[in-house]
Order: structure tokens, then C-alpha cells, then sequence
């Protein structure tokens, strides 16, 4: 797939037209993954997580059922039941305030540096969420653009009976592996296995950098390379629901406070690709400078 039709299909389900839902992308380094696990699975017996079911939680609207838990690690307060701000792309003061505790899963942060949020997510046995999707096109707060989010999933425990599910196609995560996820598709994801399924999620703004990096590139060559074959298998298929529920309006609303761009979802996609490449404010700086060549030879290589 060249790279415009893979921004095509990022961005066409937040007009409701199929697109790319998901897609593998890099493997971690197998000593470096067992390392950053380990690290994983202390921080998720030692910290206190929050349950996405409770009251006022941030992230209830997604529908959780069964045992749907969550710890936010990259946040303003250090607390890992913070998720006041983990939908806004706004960088700021956020961190991750346990490095020294878990130096590889803050090494693994640093790789990269335009994350807005980056949680671990549980799903225990017969867990879920209901099908629901966001829009992934949002104003930039900071100029009055467009930005166009992509969410990440690197899977730290799982089982063949875990999957996520886009426009009620299975696919199942394997671990080890960051994938592509189009959270702007109607998704869902559960756990019919025994154990719980640990994943890492983060969400970022998509820069010239963050695209080359992710889709392209290798970000950090001793611990990552670039895997061999992007798609991701469809398991089987369920009939679904779509739905986007009011919390992808109010979602931003609270957030950005600006609301949904409706005006925005009408523009034609080549506009909005010029729009999101060049938007580099929300995240700090960082080897920026390599984004446009990369950029172009990504386009070269692809085409
Ligand atoms: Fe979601």
C-alpha cells in the first residue's frame, strides 16, 4: 500500500467509509521485550489501577464489561489513576513519573516522544468493551488546524482468544508486536480466553516524524525492527453495530473545548493531509529536522 492510501484509509473512517482499520508494524527486540514485560507486570501488581466501569471514569463511555482496568502513565500528576487529561494533545507537563522504578518501560516511552497519553490496559477473562468509535481528526488547540491522532497497541500478555475487533472483523494482537489501531473505525476488543490480556496503548498526534517512524522507519533500531508483513489477519466475523456515542462529541468538547469539526469532516482528504504533516506544535521538538526528507524518501519507497 502506498503512503497515500494509507493516510486515505486512516482518515476515511471518520467519515464512516471502510479504511485501514489496523496494521503490524514493528517488532521489539526479544531481550529488550522481556525486560520491559517484566517491568510491566510489577507495575501492574504493585500500582493501584482504576476500573473503567467505576463512576466518572474517563473512559466508562467505551462500555467496559467483565474486569476492564487501566493505569495512565503518562500524565500531569504522576498518579496512575489519572486520566483527567489522556484525550487531550496536549503534551504540557506530562510524564511518566515512575522512571526510576521502571527504567525500560521509560526507556520504551522515549522512543516516542509524541504521545499524549500511554496507559496499560487489562481485560480479564470474558471481558470487553462495546463497539463504539471516535473521530480521530481533531482541531489543533494550539492554531486552529486539524491533527490526526493514531493510537498504538503493543501487547504485553495475551492469549488466541483475545482480540480487537473493527466493523466486526477479529483480529488477534500477538505479542511483542506495535500495531496500528484505527480507534476512528467502529472497534471493540475482548478477551474470551483464560488469563488476563495486557496491552500498552498510547495515543499521538501524527507528525511528519511519527508517520516515518511508525510506518515507515525504525524509531530506535536496537530495540525495534520493522516487521515483515503489515496485515493483520481477519479471524472471523460477527455482525455489528455501529454506533459513535455521545461521548465522541463531548469527548472533545471536554477536552479541546472546541467540539467536533463538522465543517473539517466535509473538507476533501488532500486538504487535510497538508494540514496534519506539517503540524509539528503538539509535541515537544525533537529531530524534526529529518521529518521532511523522511517524509519524501517514505513516499518514494512506498509508491
Ligand atoms: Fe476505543
Amino acid at each position: 500500500m502506498n503512503t497515500e492510501n494509507l493516510i486515505r484509509g486512516m482518515v476515511n473512517p471518520n467519515f464512516d467509509r471502510p479504511g485501514v482499520d489496523c496494521r503490524r508494524l514493528l517488532k521489539v527486540e526479544p531481550n529488550f521485550f522481556a525486560a520491559l514485560k517484566s517491568e510491566v507486570l510489577e507495575f501492574v501488581e504493585r500500582e493501584s489501577s482504576s476500573n473503567m466501569a467505576s463512576a466518572n471514569h474517563p473512559l466508562k463511555s467505551t462500555g467496559p464489561y467483565g474486569n476492564a482496568s487501566v493505569f495512565s502513565l503518562y500524565n500531569h500528576s504522576g498518579d496512575p489513576g489519572d486520566f483527567r487529561h489522556n484525550n487531550s494533545p496536549f503534551i504540557g507537563n506530562k510524564w511518566f513519573a515512575k522512571a526510576q522504578q521502571y527504567p525500560n518501560i521509560d526507556r520504551f516511552l522515549r522512543v516516542f516522544p509524541e504521545k499524549f497519553n500511554f496507559r496499560i490496559n487489562l481485560l480479564g477473562n470474558r471481558s470487553g468493551l462495546k463497539p463504539h468509535q471516535v473521530y480521530t481528526i481533531v482541531p489543533s488547540p494550539q492554531r486552529g488546524q486539524q491533527v490526526l491522532l493514531c493510537r498504538f497497541h503493543l501487547p504485553i500478555v495475551t492469549n488466541d482468544s483475545s482480540y480487537v475487533i473493527f466493523r466486526g472483523n477479529y483480529h488477534h494482537f500477538e505479542a511483542g508486536e506495535i500495531y496500528f489501531f484505527n480507534n476512528a473505525t467502529v472497534h471493540t476488543a475482548c478477551n474470551e480466553g483464560s488469563g488476563t490480556r495486557i496491552h500498552l496503548v498510547w495515543d499521538v498526534v501524527l507528525t511528519e516524524e511519527a508517520f516515518y517512524n511508525y510506518f515507515v522507519g525504525t524509531p530506535e533500531e536496537t530495540l525495534l525492527t520493522r516487521a515483515a508483513d503489515p496485515t493483520v489477519p481477519v479471524l472471523k466475523r460477527q455482525p455489528f453495530r455501529s454506533y459513535r456515542p455521545a461521548f465522541a462529541n463531548s469527548f472533545y468538547e471536554k477536552t479541546n473545548k472546541v467540539g467536533i469539526p463538522t465543517a473539517l469532516l466535509a473538507q476533501p482528504i488532500n486538504k487535510l493531509r497538508g494540514l496534519f504533516f506539517k503540524h509539528s506544535s503538539l509535541h515537544r521538538p525533537s529531530r524534526m529536522d529529518i521529518g521532511v526528507n523522511a517524509l519524501r524518501s517514505a513516499v518514494a519507497s512506498s509508491g
